[in-house]
């Protein structure tokens, strides 16, 4: 997936220094060239032959040494990558590059570089939260730089939360969406992917929801996003981290889910794998319902959500190319589906088993069917990132492939 592609690799003074190696070899192993750039607080954790080892390549440190300048300036150092990838990306580094400063030979690589930057964070729970890095990160989002965690966990300083660097396979997976969104099968493909659950609003404090965690949608929108395409991933409330390279608006109700699916624009694919809450309370209450002694229990009254699946489906000059919906059933799956998929005016339907027994919703696994206007396909029980895989594949060879789709009758 990388064969022959240039990576520059900025190590930064953290503890995460460590895991940099791993990351020069699991990119190597795919077929990539590596060069670092390390700081002189880099260099305290992990040595210029180490990495000069691992990359066999020069490693490149000294902003005004003569001899790199006249063999490689700092400014061909920048350009001369497919991509430039910071890890740790530190929180004086993040700062440093929000300000825009160039006062050592990464901050002013990072500067000069007209090439996509990922960003790998690595640091202290606190600085992680601190409202400074947060403006930082804010920041070079809107920049364009890209993000691949922190994840959760225990942390050096004997703290817990989030901070601490992505694993190295990590790294490597989001450096592939990056690089496939130029080379992959989808490239300058638009897709929407829908995920995780919808909450609807009773009061102030209450709603109704579902167990939906996301992973399904996530790894789809992940997926579609390593196969080169762009994706736009409109998600309910998840716990699950935003996949790398994924532009992604937060909602919380229906209604919003809706708005923020006809704001997506001109697509070639939707995937639409949340689970939308059929009902809405009526009319939610505008200050917390109390609960009076001796009274009944409050009469919720429901009115139907928009179905943000069929407003999509319906023809017309918007209609995406390709509209894929998710069926949850617990029983006559594939008769369901196949319903649904008439009803609904999408032209595929993933059957999802989501009886209690199957662990579906929350669960790592899942076990599809899907149904096209061709007939049905039968998926052995997978991962849910390899059923978003096999999902993407399918998207890119339909998408590939002349218009053959059969309408939904
Ligand atoms: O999130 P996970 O824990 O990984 O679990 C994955 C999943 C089980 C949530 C997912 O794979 C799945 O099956 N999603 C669809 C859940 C669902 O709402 O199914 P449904 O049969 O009720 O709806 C059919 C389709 O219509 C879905 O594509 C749904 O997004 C859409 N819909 C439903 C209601 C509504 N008001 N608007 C919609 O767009």
């Amino acid at each position: 997936m990388l064969n022959g592609k240039r990576i520059l690799l900025i190590v930064a003074g953290g503890i995460a220094a460590f895991k940099s190696l791993e990351l020069i070899r699991k990119l190597r192993a795919r077929g990539a060239s590596v060069r670092c750039v390390l700081t002189d607080a880099g260099a305290k954790f992990v040595t210029p032959l180490s990495l000069q080892a691992l990359t066999e390549d020069k490693v490149y440190s000294d902003m005004f040494s003569l001899t790199d300048e006249s063999e490689m300036g700092h400014i061909q150092l920048s350009r001369d990558a497919d991509l430039v990838v910071v890890a740790p990306a530190t929180a004086n580094l993040l700062a440093r590059m929000a300000a825009g400063m160039a006062d050592d030979l990464a901050a002013t690589v990072l500067l000069a570089t007209d090439k996509p930057v990922l960003a790998a964070p690595a640091m202290n729970v606190r600085m992680w939260t601190h409202a400074a890095t947060v403006a930082n990160v804010e920041t070079l989002k809107k920049r364009g730089v890209i993000f691949v965690g922190p994840n959760d966990g225990a942390m050096a300083c004997n703290e817990f939360g989030p901070g601490r660097m992505s694993e190295p396979e990590e790294i490597a997976v989001a450096i592939e969406a990056v690089l496939g969104a130029s080379t992959g099968p989808l490239a300058g493909k638009r897709a929407l992917v829908t995920s995780g659950p919808t909450r609807e609003a009773i009061d102030p404090v209450r709603y109704i929801s579902n167990h939906s965690s996301g992973k399904q949608g996530h790894a789809i929108a992940a997926a579609l996003a390593r196969l080169g395409c762009e994706v736009t991933l409109v998600s309910g409330p998840v716990a699950v981290a935003d996949p790398p390279g994924v532009k992604v608006v937060r909602i919380d109700s229906a209604d919003e889910m809706l708005a923020a699916c006809l704001a997506a624009g001109k697509l070639d694919v939707a995937v639409f794998a949340a689970a939308v809450a059929d009902w809405k309370a009526a009319k939610p209450a505008t200050a917390k319902i109390k609960k009076k002694a001796g009274a009944p229990p409050p009469a919720l009254e429901l009115v139907p959500n928009p179905d943000v699946l069929a407003t999509v489906s319906k023809p017309g000059a918007q209609r995406p190319l390709l509209v894929v919906g998710f069926a949850a059933e617990t029983e006559n799956l594939v008769a369901n589906a196949i319903d649904k998929r008439k009803r609904k005016g999408c032209d595929w339907m993933v059957a999802n088993d989501v009886s209690p027994a199957t662990g579906t919703f929350g669960g790592e696994r899942n076990t599809v069917h899907l149904v096209t206007g061709e007939g049905v396909e039968e998926w052995p029980t997978l991962a849910k990132d390899e059923v978003a895989g096999r999902l993407a594949d399918r998207i890119a060879r339909q998408l590939g492939a002349p218009r053959t789709l059969k309408a939904a009758e």
